[in-house]
């Protein structure tokens, strides 16, 4: 498989994707939401998914896809070749703020990440990693990551869960959050995996995603020689809803051992 190839053309589509993105701008959009009042979704998001659907079948018939809104495969296993997409990661922000959010697009072979497509379409910026072959912006190389201790860290995790939760492992977010240098929360996982990849954080600590929420970001940041779990520390499989823990090694196993393994998570 030329995966080089795939890349450079899932890279013009993901282009012209935020081109109709940030064009709709300026229209009102139809909002709805999906299995909570504070679940979005918008004709954008369902829109560019069938755009990507149309030119992946387009192009590769028996390539399979798993995307957020439905219009892709419904998958019992990742064998053959498998796209995951989420068309707009951050619909929240997308709505609220007209930015903060990404397109995520990645590539698997037999469950293994071959390539990663994240994009933020505001700073028109391109995150790509082919696996083995480096993690660029806008095809810039992004230099590897420098480890950190938890006490120069910033943990990118959202303040809604650490603050009076009533599960007593939920208390073991409120140490890391307090023993950190800092915290951050983004709103979309894209982009804070991307953040970890870039080094921007050190860590994120994310409940309950799914597979097109972080396929392309794991790939990301082990492409530059971080680790990404879920909060047990086992490896993702990208079919079912998980937990998820990306950070550079060392600071991996310190999270792992000092706050995250006695949680039920
Ligand atoms: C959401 C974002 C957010 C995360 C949510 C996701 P969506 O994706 O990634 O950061 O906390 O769990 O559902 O719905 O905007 O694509
Ligand atoms: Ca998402
Ligand atoms: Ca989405």
């Amino acid at each position: 498989m030329n995966w080089e190839t795939i890349d450079n053309q899932a890279k013009e589509w993901v282009k012209e994707a935020g081109e109709r993105i940030r064009s709709s701008f300026h229209k009102t959009l139809t909002i709805h939401t999906k299995s909570n009042p504070n679940d979005l979704v918008t004709e954008m998001d369902q829109e560019i998914e069938q755009f990507f659907v149309k030119k992946i079948k387009g192009s590769y018939p028996d390539h399979k896809i798993i995307g957020e809104e439905g219009f892709g495969d419904q998958l019992k296993t990742l064998e053959g070749i498998v796209w995951m997409i989420d068309p707009i990661d951050g619909t929240m922000n997308f709505v609220h703020q007209q930015r903060n959010f990404a397109i995520s697009l990645a590539v698997y072979e037999g469950g293994m990440g071959k390539i990663g497509i994240i994009y933020d379409v505001v700073h028109d910026e391109m995150y790509h990693a082919i696996s083995g072959k480096g993690a660029y912006i806008n095809n810039q190389p992004i230099p590897a990551l420098h480890e950190r201790t938890v006490k120069e860290s910033i943990i990118a995790l959202n303040a809604t869960w650490v603050i009076e939760n009533p599960r007593i492992d939920y208390q073991l977010l409120s140490s890391l959050a307090k023993d950190a240098r800092g915290t951050r929360s983004y709103g979309t996982a894209a982009l804070e995996l991307v953040y970890v990849a870039t080094g921007r954080v050190d860590a994120y600590v994310s409940m309950r995603l799914s597979p097109w929420d972080y396929a392309a970001g794991a790939i990301l940041v082990e492409e530059l020689g971080g680790l990404v779990t879920n909060l047990r520390g086992e490896k993702l499989d990208f079919l079912s809803k998980d937990s998820v823990f990306a950070a550079k090694p060392g600071l991996h196993q310190e999270i792992l051992d000092k706050y995250l393994k006695s949680g039920n998570w």
